[in-house]
């Protein structure tokens, strides 16, 4: 095996440890070790890391190996954002100026506004259009050290639209360097042209979407909301679902208590995501069954909510995730690095929660845990090296972007330094 990248001299290299996702006191503990070293082998590939003289001193490093020094930076596993809405046209900074004025998400959705007007522009674009708009919004996000993207469609709304929605996520997939998961949310809205007779929309879901759409999509999502999707049809579109082999999301009481995280855990889901008025009840159903919170700290912010508990479902057990939603609505937002410090100032979670919620349990949200999430041995070498001495850099320099490289797959894709 050829050693073909050492990160030498890390000041401290910070990261989850195990099989996530992690929970309880273990979403709590990362190993940190000072002055590391990693070493990549020619397929992008973790062969090993740890104290340096250790590295140095059992493997050989060649004249050919590429050194890139990480003296006085801190490295940490590429972050991981599993919860977006990354395909899109337009931007709606209108709406956010009427939410400031004191309207209502959904009072606007009703008129219109919101989700459809993103639907009526989106539909306009073609597959390039939307490949251009999207990849240029991945950039951004790997200037702050995304390196996994879970990407969802709900913006076409009709069998055509949603599938080249979904053409333009698998062109994504293979084109760009990042790990990416595709989600169908058909379930996003119901389109203007079947507002009076919505049955028939989710009729066509149901039918024709979802039989059509496998092999396209990974996961199915339903948006289970007053104004969007009720409890019933949630449940019809998602068993159809699961009995096609998709994994299972739902967007769950981010509005209203609406018992999404009592669906989700009783379809055995991989994730509930929002979870703003989430019961204690349907959060112990969540525990039971292993699905994981995807939280979204940004979209509380924007909307002016009040964050979701993350403390009370770490400590009830609840593996914690958190992602940026990232849409023109609810949740303009790319960095995962200033989340964490959402989820550490305004959820009263620990740095270290957050750095595993942003990386180990995001991973395990987006079903990639086995490959990416952590440095690890055998896993892909997606790793971010901080303009800093410590991780705790991530919280102390709320945004400022302390990204210094990316490392994707094993190749510098990104360096400032
Ligand atoms: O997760 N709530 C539904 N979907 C998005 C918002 C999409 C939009 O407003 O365009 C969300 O918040
Ligand atoms: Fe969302």
């Amino acid at each position: 095996m050829e050693i073909k990248v050492l990160i030498d001299e890390i000041e401290e290299l910070v990261t989850p440890e195990g099989k996530g996702p992690l929970s309880k006191e273990d979403q709590g503990r990362v190993k940190i070790i000072n002055n590391a070293a990693i070493l990549i082998d020619e397929n992008g590939t973790i062969v090993d890391f740890g104290k340096r003289e250790r590295i140095l001193s059992n493997y050989r490093i060649t004249p050919s190996t590429y050194v890139l020094s990480a003296k006085g930076k801190t490295a940490i596993p590429g972050l991981v954002d599993p919860h977006t809405h990354l395909v899109y046209t337009g931007c709606r900074h209108w709406e956010l100026k009427e939410r400031l004025q004191g309207k209502g998400y959904i009072e606007i959705l009703k008129r219109g506004g919101g989700i459809l007007s993103t639907v009526e522009e989106t539909r306009k674009s073609d597959e390039d259009e939307l490949f251009a708009l999207a990849s240029k919004r991945l950039d951004i996000m790997l200037s702050y050290g995304t390196t996994s993207v879970e990407i969802k469609s709900g913006y076409g709304l009709s069998l055509k639209h949603e599938r080249k929605i979904l053409n333009v996520i698998n062109r994504l997939k293979k084109e760009r360097g990042q790990i990416i998961s595709s989600t169908f949310l058909g379930a996003h809205a119901v389109p203007p042209e079947y507002r009076e007779s919505p049955a028939d929309y989710i009729d066509l879901i149901i039918n024709s979407m979802l039989p059509e759409f496998k092999g396209l999509a990974d996961f199915a999502d339903v948006f289970l909301e007053e104004g969007a999707f009720s409890y019933s049809e949630a449940e019809r579109i998602l068993k159809r679902a699961r009995e096609l082999g998709y994994g299972i999301k739902i967007h769950a009481d981010e509005i209203t208590d609406s018992k999404g995280a009592c669906l989700a855990a009783s379809l055995s889901a991989q994730s509930a995501d929002h979870l703003l008025y989430a019961s204690d009840d349907c959060l112990k159903q969540m525990k039971q069954a292993g699905t994981i919170a995807v939280l979204l700290p940004s979209t509380a912010y924007f909307l002016k909510k009040t964050f979701a508990n993350a403390r009370k479902m770490i400590d009830m057990g609840i593996p914690v995730a958190i992602a940026t939603d990232h849409n023109p609505g609810t949740s303009p937002l790319y960095s995962q690095l200033l989340n964490m410090s959402f989820a550490v100032f305004f959820m009263n979670m620990q740095p270290e929660e957050a750095l595993i919620a942003a990386t180990l349990n995001a991973a395990c949200a987006m079903g990639k845990g086995e490959i990416t999430g952590s440095i690890e041995k055998g896993k892909r070498a997606d790793i971010v090296l901080l303009n800093a001495h410590s991780y705790m850099h991530i919280f102390y320099e709320t945004g400022h972007n302390i990204v210094d490289t990316v490392i994707l797959g094993g190749k510098v894709v990104l360096k400032k330094d």
